[in-house]
């Protein structure tokens, strides 16, 4: 079976997508999987947030229109097991110059199919823009799984019908018929306050199952760790924030573990 890919997408901004998606990698990563990190979103913070530069020229942007291969624009990390295919901020001119080409969404798809070949990654974790335009759409087609954080306030629910809306079209027009939602995780969550267990349990209501049961609090050594080009695991070994990155690393190989059946 080739490697499945999860895109951690949400288009509203600032929910915990790099945040979840740079330290289930890590977590994944010292579990003991081989983890492919790949970020799509220009504002390469995923890049940062694991201590690379943001040089142009070192992301996905050629591949993605035909110039290369993905595989020669993989790094390693500081960290082991774990690789990174860096974004830049020329990332968004990808947009209007995929949109020319044919088989637009499709793009990623068929750049990843060697990268996905079995015996070298055994995770690929893609961190999308907070948008739904023709990278994210490129990662909807490309994907097996949707993990989608939610931030534990107010409006965590708006919006999300619009993503579920777009993940059916995905579904029915073929462009991807088996996505599926690997699962929904409450982020940002602040045991102080009424309002966000409020939130929680309305999505839970909402998303039964899909919800994982590890919760990420909010916590300041969690948006300090990026600074320092550390996922929390290696930034604050035993912190709240990474124990709770940890567990819910353990959720998502145990839910594709179910899935590999
Ligand atoms: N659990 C948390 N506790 C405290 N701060 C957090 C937590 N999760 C994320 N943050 C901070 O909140 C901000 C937004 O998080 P993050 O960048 O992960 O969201 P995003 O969805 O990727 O944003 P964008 O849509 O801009 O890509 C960042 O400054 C991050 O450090
Ligand atoms: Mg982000």
């Amino acid at each position: 079976m080739p490697t499945p890919v999860i895109a951690v997408a949400n288009q509203k901004g600032g929910v915990g997508k790099t945040t979840t998606s740079v330290n289930v990698a890590a977590c994944l990563a010292l579990q003991g999987q081989r983890v492919l990190l790949l970020d799509l979103d220009p504002q390469a913070n995923a890049t940062s947030g694991l201590g690379l530069e943001k040089v142009e020229g070192a992301s996905s942007y050629r591949p993605l229109l035909g110039e290369g291969t993905l595989a020669e624009k993989i790094q390693r990390t500081a960290f082991d097991k774990l690789d990174i295919l860096p974004s830049e901020p020329d990332m968004c001119g990808a947009e209007i110059e995929l949109s020319r080409l044919e088989n637009h969404l499709q793009r990623l798809s068929m750049a990843l199919e060697p990268v996905r070949k079995p015996g070298t990654y055994d995770v690929i974790i893609v961190d999308c823009p907070p948008a739904l335009g023709i990278l994210t759409l490129n990662v909807f087609a490309a994907a097996d799984w949707l993990l989608i954080p939610l931030q534990s306030e107010y409006y965590a629910l708006e919006g999300i019908s619009m993503i579920t809306r777009v993940i059916g079209q995905v579904r029915d027009t073929g462009i991807n018929s088996k996505l599926g939602i690997l699962g929904v995780v409450m982020t940002m969550f602040d045991g102080r306050t009424r309002l966000s267990q409020q939130v929680v349990s309305e999505v839970r209501e909402h998303f039964g199952d899909l919800v994982f049961d590890t919760v990420i609090p909010r916590t300041t050594r969690l948006a300090e760790a990026p600074s320092f080009g550390k996922p929390i695991i290696h930034y604050d070994r035993y912190s709240a924030g990474a124990a709770a990155y940890e567990v819910l690393a353990q959720e998502v190989s145990q839910r594709l573990a179910k899935q590999r059946g």
